[in-house]
């Protein structure tokens, strides 16, 4: 089931998600977060930096697995998605770094990497809050439009969308990595509970698909509609084909 928390703009989307984040650490301060990169939880992760300044919300007990993580980057190259982590949250927060963790881009050995983080996932027991972007194709973590449905962490070849997508953070497309582990979806969907954030006009087709679509990999976001405890924050813009 997909709940809709429809806000103003993002700067409202990234309170509300910082909400059922500090919500959910309130509710279980040992709890596994599920995190995610990219431009749309930016706003989230700076309000919750915000709030654990003021004493409001503590890390000390959180573990985190993030979704993905480009191939043949290292954590500590600033397009890395670890590096990201790192400046937008974990270096701000008085989470234990050891208890953060993102796929090794820098192991070049993708079925040993992703296996590993496979079963590192599942031995923390799957997150109990997971966090999601949306890409403008419908894709959740890197598990892009497919045939069918991804199971576990696996390697994935980015599709030219997604490359020039994300080509806005690169100085030139060409530096934009072409792979990435990414959590599968058997993976993501374990989490007990899901928010998707989404804002501006751009998500809009695929927050349509999402929600209203028929569940198929060729939207990988639509299996969302399997799992039975969804929340999607998302402006006006972006809900604007939910009609
Ligand atoms: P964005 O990416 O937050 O940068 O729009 C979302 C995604 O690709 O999952």
């Amino acid at each position: 089931m997909i709940r809709i928390v429809r806000v103003r703009d993002y700067e409202d989307m990234s309170r509300q998600v910082a909400n059922i984040i500090s919500a959910q650490i309130i509710l279980k301060p040992n709890c596994v977060l599920g995190l995610a990169t990219g431009s749309t939880p930016i706003g989230a992760y700076q309000q919750l930096v915000e709030w654990y300044k003021k004493g409001d919300v503590d890390f000390s007990q959180v573990s985190s697995y993030n979704l993905d993580e480009y191939r043949g980057l290292n954590g500590d190259d600033p397009q890395s998605y670890r590096y990201f982590m790192n400046e937008n949250l974990f270096n701000h927060v008085n989470i234990d770094i050891e208890n953060t963790h993102v796929p090794d881009g820098s192991d070049p050995d993708a079925d040993a990497t992703c296996a590993e983080y496979d079963a590192m996932v599942a031995a923390a027991g799957y997150p109990d809050l997971q966090l999601l972007g949306i890409g403008n194709n419908g894709h959740i973590g890197f598990n892009e439009p497919d045939d069918h449905f991804s199971y576990g962490t696996h390697c994935v070849d980015l599709t030219e969308s997604t490359i020039e997508a994300n080509s806005r953070l690169f100085d030139k497309i060409e530096d934009v990595p072409r792979q990435a582990y990414t959590m599968g979806t058997h993976t993501i969907m374990s989490a007990r509970a899901i928010v998707v954030a989404a804002n501006g006009e751009k998500k809009a087709q695929a927050v349509h698909d999402m929600v209203y679509g028929p569940i198929t990999p060729s939207c990988p976001a639509s299996i969302l509609q399997l799992h039975s405890n969804v929340i999607l924050v998302a402006d006006e813009a972006a809900l604007s084909l939910c009609k």
